[in-house]
């Protein structure tokens, strides 16, 4: 993890940086670049350096970035913030530092950026389309599974953090290709949802997981329809969640707590633990996300056991359990 710091604009060389100081913002040739443009990059501190997005920086799969938004102020306080024109609340993130952080970055205004989306071919492809700038904020579209599939494939993500009372509206009408919401509540700032999202769409990158297969199976993981041929004869967790959330996992000791393991999965009949499996996935999302079964992709079989389910649900106030 790259941290770019505000008293020193450039970081010391080193053998592990040597490569970034010498072209500080190439775009990378071997894996997704992430960059973070914050007013507070000690908060990334550990996130990024641990578990499987150390590794995959590690294995060069992806880079992540970290800029200090005080960096590219000029004024003796490195201020980032002022008062909100028409009165208010709160300050808001000014527009100049963080054009200058983005122009670091080799980023064009949007406009700029659109015209290369058009001109960008296979065989001439443009840096800009492979690129998109976000702008983290409570106000966003919300992110969701779909969406970090779809940034999975770009070559490189720049993450605004917004701030305060929020970020100069005009740095997202100039720049910001989407605003992104991580749910409806209100966080400090736009760190956290910088964090989800990196964690979220790298997990997507081929080669990321140590199990190629293992994000399709996962909850909202594709529908089957579309990853039958990968798992054919596979006896492991087999057929993806088809926009379902997950099923239960369990792993030794057999019995815990006074609860077994269900005896199915114990068997060693994959067509059964896959049957049981399923059942699990439209149990848990008929209880916990309802909302998902509208788009889930659901065969006549899987119809059936929701119907049976739904069936026995019935007969349950589920208000009891409150
Ligand atoms: N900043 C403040 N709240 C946020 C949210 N819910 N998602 C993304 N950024 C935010």
């Amino acid at each position: 993890m790259f941290v770019r710091k505000a008293r020193n604009r450039y970081p010391t060389l080193t053998a592990k940086n040597a490569v970034k100081v010498g072209h500080p913002f190439p775009l990378s040739s071997t894996g997704m670049q992430f960059e973070i443009v914050t007013i507070f990059p000690g908060l990334f501190t550990g996130i990024f350096e641990n578990g499987v997005v150390q590794r995959a920086q590690t294995n060069g799969l992806i880079e992540v970035n970290l800029h200090d938004l005080r960096a590219f102020t000029h004024d003796r306080h490195r201020t980032v913030d002022d008062r909100p024109f028409g009165g208010g609340e709160g300050m808001v993130l000014k527009p100049e530092p963080l054009a200058e952080a983005l122009a670091s970055l080799g980023i064009q205004p949007k406009a700029e950026r659109y015209r290369a989306f058009q001109e960008d071919t296979e065989s001439a492809p443009d840096p800009a389309a492979r690129t998109r700038v976000i702008l983290l904020s409570a106000q966003g579209r919300p992110f969701a599974q779909a969406l970090a599939r779809e940034l999975s494939q770009l070559d490189r993500l720049v993450l605004l953090c917004g701030r305060y009372e929020g970020v100069d509206e005009r740095i997202n009408q100039l720049y910001c290709d989407m605003e992104l919401s991580i749910g409806d509540y209100v966080l400090s700032g736009g760190e956290l949802a910088a964090a989800i999202v990196v964690d979220a769409t790298m997990r997507l990158i081929p080669g990321v997981l140590g199990n190629e297969a293992s994000s399709e199976f996962e909850s909202f993981g594709v529908a089957d329809a579309e990853i039958d041929t990968d798992v054919e004869g596979v006896p492991r967790s087999q057929y993806g969640a088809g926009g379902l959330l997950d099923y239960p996992h369990f792993t030794r000791p057999a019995e815990f707590g006074g609860i077994s393991t269900p005896e199915v999965l114990l068997n060693g009949d994959h067509k059964q633990i896959r049957l049981w499996r399923r059942e699990q996935q439209l149990r848990k999302t008929l209880a916990n996300r309802p909302d998902l079964l509208e788009h889930a992709a659901l065969s006549r079989e899987d119809r059936k056991l929701l119907d049976r389910i739904l069936q026995e649900t019935s007969e349950i106030d589920p208000r009891a359990f409150f």
